[in-house]
């Protein structure tokens, strides 16, 4: 099967080029003038639009059992709206209980992921820790391509990892040659903090973010970075969300350390006032984990962004339904955790990245795509405009404008904190795996079209990291 897209502008994160890409079962085949076609090629007009590589959204949680419901976009509604959005490709979460063996539940994650759309990875939660653990992250690592696992530093009685499972895990990280990634918050003091609000009468929304301030998220990322900095291992610090934590994560690499960031599309554009919605189903559908900061963390992560210190943007992906976050009516603390946003997170970096001066086109690519294939051992299968890549791309229309809404999006959910934004840049056809899957308006996602992507272990970044720590 072979598919011409003709006449656009190439950008990818290094350079913009006019060529045209020919896709021939479901790989980039060549880039160029005049290129040699085979018989029967479908022909895709990209004249005024850009071509880029597909979004690549490294967080997202489709179908995830948590807080007592399931995420309500499955993997095949969820990934459907990210190609109608421009994202190709997301890397999602195995999340074992507390005593489950990592590979049943990655078994269990893979056949929910059967029904994808697009193609997806892993990252492997640990949880808990005994020798089973130790060992099942090397058969994950060494015979599944897993090639990061995950640590929520929160959610105390629950998935939490203490220092004793985030020592030990980073330690069989950097054996096996993979990427620790952490969700930095103190559980212990979101924990207790939780409990004086609720004990204090503030049961209501608002009590959120006043149980995960800043410090709380400041402190698991200072310390997370001072585990990684002991043991000698990369880290990715995701869905950071305040101006402590890009501060934190500036410092540690001004001092070589090899520590990556995350922000959510989200994060960059809501902020907290949002919680003080008398609309409980409004406020609700905001209460994810960390929570929106105050306005001025919005410039500091926006600043992160274009110093480098934060590298990829990501939509924390987990949807929930207002029947399924009216669980926590009485108490906050019960709202199932979540938001959408794979849909609109290509759209949103554009519109108040590149149309603001503060990303170039492909400062956008790397952020959205190019970054994170490179941290977590994707590139250049995805992520690159080159001979060899799978032919995942999104042909852009940067002129053009749309207003997001839950009434109009594709996402499972009811309800989308972007709603009403009018945003100028949308992805107007997606390519996935040579296949044309988004046509401008058009959603021809197929079932089960997604393929597990394997990812190899110690990318060049451990092969750095190793070198520095030899010579100290
Ligand atoms: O609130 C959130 N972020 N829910 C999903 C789980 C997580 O913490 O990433
Ligand atoms: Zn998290
Ligand atoms: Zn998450």
């Amino acid at each position: 099967m072979s598919l011409l897209i003709r006449g656009g502008t190439l950008i990818d994160a290094a350079r913009s080029l006019r060529a045209d890409v020919l896709c021939v079962d479901g790989k980039i085949a060549a880039l160029g003038a005049d290129l040699d076609v085979p018989a029967g090629t479908e022909s895709v007009d990209a004249g005024d639009l850009l071509v880029m590589p597909g979004g690549i959204d490294p967080h997202t949680h489709m179908q995830l059992p948590f807080m007592g419901t399931v995420a309500s976009d499955d993997f095949y509604s969820g990934t459907a709206a990210g190609l109608a959005g421009g994202t190709t490709s997301i890397i999602d979460f195995v999340i074992p209980n507390p005593q489950q063996p990592l590979l049943a539940a990655f078994n269990e994650w893979r056949g929910w992921a059967e029904k994808a759309a697009s193609d997806y990875a892993f990252h492997v939660a640990v949880t808990w820790w005994d020798e089973s653990v130790h060992r099942d992250m090397g058969t994950l690592a060494h015979e599944h391509g897993v090639a990061s696992f995950k640590h929520f530093m929160a959610y105390k009685n629950a998935i939490m990892a203490d220092d004793e499972i985030l020592v030990n895990s980073f330690r069989r990280a950097l054996e096996l040659g993979a990427l620790p990634t952490v969700h930095a918050e103190n559980g212990e003091l979101v924990f207790q903090l939780q409990k004086e609000l609720i004990a204090k009468g503030i049961t209501g929304p608002e009590g959120h973010p006043l149980s995960r301030p800043p410090a709380v998220e400041a402190e698991a990322v200072n310390r997370a970075i001072r585990l990684a900095e002991v043991i000698g291992v990369p880290l990715y610090i995701v869905h950071n969300s305040a101006r402590q934590s890009v501060e934190a994560i500036a410092r540690a690499r001004g001092e070589g350390q090899r520590v990556f960031g995350e922000v959510l599309a989200g994060h960059l554009l809501i902020d907290d006032s949002v919680y003080q919605d008398p609309d409980f189903t409004r406020a609700a559908a905001h209460v994810m984990s960390p929570p929106f900061r105050p306005k001025e963390h919005q410039d500091a992560l926006w600043k992160g962004l274009q110093a480098g210190h934060l590298h990829t943007t990501a939509t924390d992906h987990c949807c929930f339904c207002a029947p399924q976050k009216a669980a926590g009516r009485n108490d906050f603390t019960k709202i199932p955790n979540g938001c959408g946003g794979i849909e609109d997170r290509m759209s949103v970096l554009w519109h108040y990245g590149v149309n603001s001066g503060r990303l170039t086109p492909s400062e956008f690519v790397a952020v959205t795509s190019t970054n994170a294939a490179r941290i977590f051992n994707l590139y250049p299968r995805k992520g690159a405009l080159e001979v060899g890549a799978d032919a995942d791309l999104v042909l852009w229309d940067a002129n053009a404008t749309r207003t997001i809404s839950a009434k109009t999006h594709h996402q499972n959910v009811d309800f989308n904190v972007f709603e009403g934004r009018v945003v100028k840049g949308l992805a107007r056809r997606t390519i996935s795996a040579g296949k044309l899957t988004w046509n401008d308006g058009d959603l021809r996602a197929e079932r089960g079209a997604g393929r597990y992507l394997s990812r190899p272990l110690n990318g060049p970044y451990f092969e750095a990291n190793s070198k520095r720590h030899a010579l100290a």
